[in-house]
């Protein structure tokens, strides 16, 4: 058990996969009907749909009633709690809005039980493919039961790297297309599913050698960033510091193509490739 580790989070796994099961139940149900769904706007090209906020409303009373005490932080209900301090479950009810309002199948939902700012146990319950994948803070990561670790690519030019394209800052559209510049001819490919909880589970079970993003939320990187970290990858900021639950850039790797992967997107940018546009 690592020091910061609860003698609870295996509870509070449980009580976050059954959580999560109730609202991928629900959003697998609508998502039969998602093409007459109504569309809300959150920004001009941000949607979200009363699936978002049917599913986090079950998560919500469910956690309730399991982890007496515990503050929700949930994208659609609860955005403006603090991640980063007390008893928190951090929450996106449905990560690949996009996607799901689309049919396109790459969406899911993630939950991270945290404590004064150290995750103690995150779930990505992945609602379109199938399947869910957990971890507690120093026992590992696992899929369903199988024990989870990043993949073993050693060399960048046969890294597979996921990303996401910054959508609703522009000003971040420049840093992000020179980076991708940068690494797109000497890896092997990148991609981006719309998901980054979903990505960051992709580098957690090997699929990715690595994942950036200009700007997550918390809610977005919880649960992934403790899913990698416990397969035995790396999670950082641009500048390769501890990245916080409060949200910002996000690099994660399998840990051996880090330093390279972090030198690659800051190659030639200065410091200011770690600023990030304030969350709220
Ligand atoms: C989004 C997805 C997407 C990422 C965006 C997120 P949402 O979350 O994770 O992959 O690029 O930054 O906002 O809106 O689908 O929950
Ligand atoms: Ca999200
Ligand atoms: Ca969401």
């Amino acid at each position: 058990m690592t020091s910061s580790a609860h003698p609870k989070r295996q509870e509070w796994r449980d009580a976050a996969i059954a959580a999560a099961d109730t609202a991928a139940r629900f959003i697998t149900h609508e998502a039969m009907s998602h093409r007459t769904l109504a569309w809300e706007e959150k920004s001009a090209t941000d949607f979200v749909s009363r699936v978002d906020v049917g599913a986090e409303e079950r998560i919500r009373d469910m956690l309730a009633a399991r982890i007496p005490g515990i503050r929700i932080v949930g994208e659609e209900l609860s955005a403006d709690a603090r991640p980063d301090e007390g008893l928190v479950a951090i929450v996106d009810p449905l990560d690949g809005t996009t996607n799901f309002l689309h049919g396109f199948p790459n969406y899911g939902v993630s939950i991270c039980i945290a404590l004064d700012g150290a995750p103690q146990a995150g779930i990505v319950h992945d609602v379109a493919r199938g399947g869910v994948l957990h971890a507690t803070a120093g026992d590992g990561a696992f899929l369903d039961s199988r024990r989870l670790r990043v993949s073993t690519t050693v060399t960048p030019a046969r890294a597979l790297i996921g990303t996401g394209i910054p959508f609703k800052d522009v000003s971040q559209a420049d840093l992000y297309l020179r980076q991708l510049r940068r690494l797109m001819p000497i890896i092997s490919g990148v991609r981006r599913a719309g998901s980054a909880a979903l990505d960051l589970s992709d580098v957690a079970r090997g699929r990715f050698d690595g994942f950036w993003e200009l700007f997550l939320n918390p809610w977005d990187l919880a649960a992934g960033v403790l899913l990698v970290r416990e397969a035995g990858g790396r999670v950082t900021d641009l500048e390769g510091r501890h990245a916080p639950l409060t949200g910002g850039p996000i690099v994660a790797s399998n840990g051996i193509l880090h330093d390279w992967f972090l030198a690659m997107l800051n190659e030639g940018e200065g410091t200011t490739a770690a600023s990030a546009p304030d969350p709220t």
